[in-house]
């Protein structure tokens, strides 16, 4: 085939970017979202500052302006994401009170995803949430200081009677290099998540890579975590300088691991990226292919 989307499609997978709403308007970025992606994920617009800025008070209007022109596309939606320490609004973090807040992380998950129930194919239902460094601890936020550890299995028991159709992912950075104890912190409580029953159902790598790419045991770390019973999934891909080499080695990688079910670069063009300065993406500025598209193409079994 001859665009990432239908390319991946051959072999059962998606490949997909992450959409701006403000973008929308814009046709060189549409006409290339259209012709090569058939999976979206939301940049900003469903993240809790935007969903839920006060209490009870649920804004929905960006993420169904992405979600709607998805699906007039047929484009499969990542949702992103539900419980985050970051991009959340101030009333959230500063609550003390461990009833209050559960009621308050439970509401949130179960309206979102009421809300878009039936069309989200998965959810990052929590994100980041572990520690950089050598702990293999989860990370201070107001959920773990005030909920405790449990809070991430309390978030995937509601979303799972929120939206039982959804696939539940767990999302984090730096947790692609096997040895790191960040990896197996997140490896150890998938493995007892899936002992005990706690419903998850997979784990999005985001893959914020240096120049280099991806380490080299990545593919390791990817069949590792399928072993336990769980999808995962290429969620953010962005590579400094984006050199055609890393590109392909981040997507063999995932097509070697038979779940490895799709990958997500994290926008469109150089200039649409968080991280522009590095020109980390597979389009230029102009939205023309950059040699890195083609090494990404040939890795997915294309021309
Ligand atoms: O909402 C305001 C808007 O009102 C204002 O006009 C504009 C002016 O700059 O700022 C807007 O907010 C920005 C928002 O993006 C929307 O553009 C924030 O300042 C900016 O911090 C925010 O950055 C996002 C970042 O997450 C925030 O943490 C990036 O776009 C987004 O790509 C990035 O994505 C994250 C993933 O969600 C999780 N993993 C890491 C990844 C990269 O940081």
């Amino acid at each position: 085939a001859s665009t990432l989307g239908a390319q991946a499609a051959q072999s059962g997978r998606y490949f997909g970017t992450a959409v701006a709403a403000g973008r929308l308007g814009d046709g060189t970025y549409t006409g290339i979202l259209d012709r090569e992606f058939n999976s979206v994920t939301p940049e900003n617009e469903m993240k809790w500052d935007t969903t839920e800025r006060s209490r009870g008070s649920f804004n929905f209007g960006p993420g169904d302006q992405i979600v709607n022109r998805a699906a007039a596309h047929g484009q499969r939606m990542r949702g992103h994401t539900l419980v985050w320490h970051s991009q959340l609004p101030s009333w959230v973090s500063s609550i003390r009170d461990a009833n209050t807040l559960r009621s308050v992380m439970n509401n949130h998950i179960t309206q979102v995803m009421n809300h878009y129930k039936g069309r989200i194919y998965a959810w990052d239902v929590v994100n980041e949430a572990f520690a950089d460094g050598g702990s293999g601890q989860q990370r201070s936020s107001v959920f773990r200081d005030v909920l405790g550890t449990g809070f991430i299995e309390e978030a995937f028991r509601t979303a799972r009677s929120a939206d039982p159709a959804a696939k539940l992912c767990y999302n984090d950075y730096s947790i692609e290099n096997w040895s790191d104890a960040k990896t197996q912190g997140v490896y150890r409580m998938v493995r007892d998540f899936k002992s005990r029953g706690v419903p998850i159902d997979c784990v999005g790598f985001q893959s914020h890579f240096g120049t280099g790419g991806p380490p080299s045991s990545f593919q390791t770390t990817l069949s590792n975590f399928a072993a336990l019973g769980v999808d995962v999934q290429i969620t953010e891909l962005d590579i400094a300088q984006a050199s055609s080499a890393a590109y392909a080695n981040t997507v063999r990688a995932c097509m070697n691991v038979a779940r490895c079910t799709g990958i997500t670069v994290w926008g469109i063009r150089d200039s649409d990226s968080w991280r522009s300065g590095e020109n980390p993406l597979l389009f230029d500025r102009s939205g023309n292919k950059k040699a890195a598209y083609q090494s990404t193409l040939t890795a997915l079994g294309g021309a």
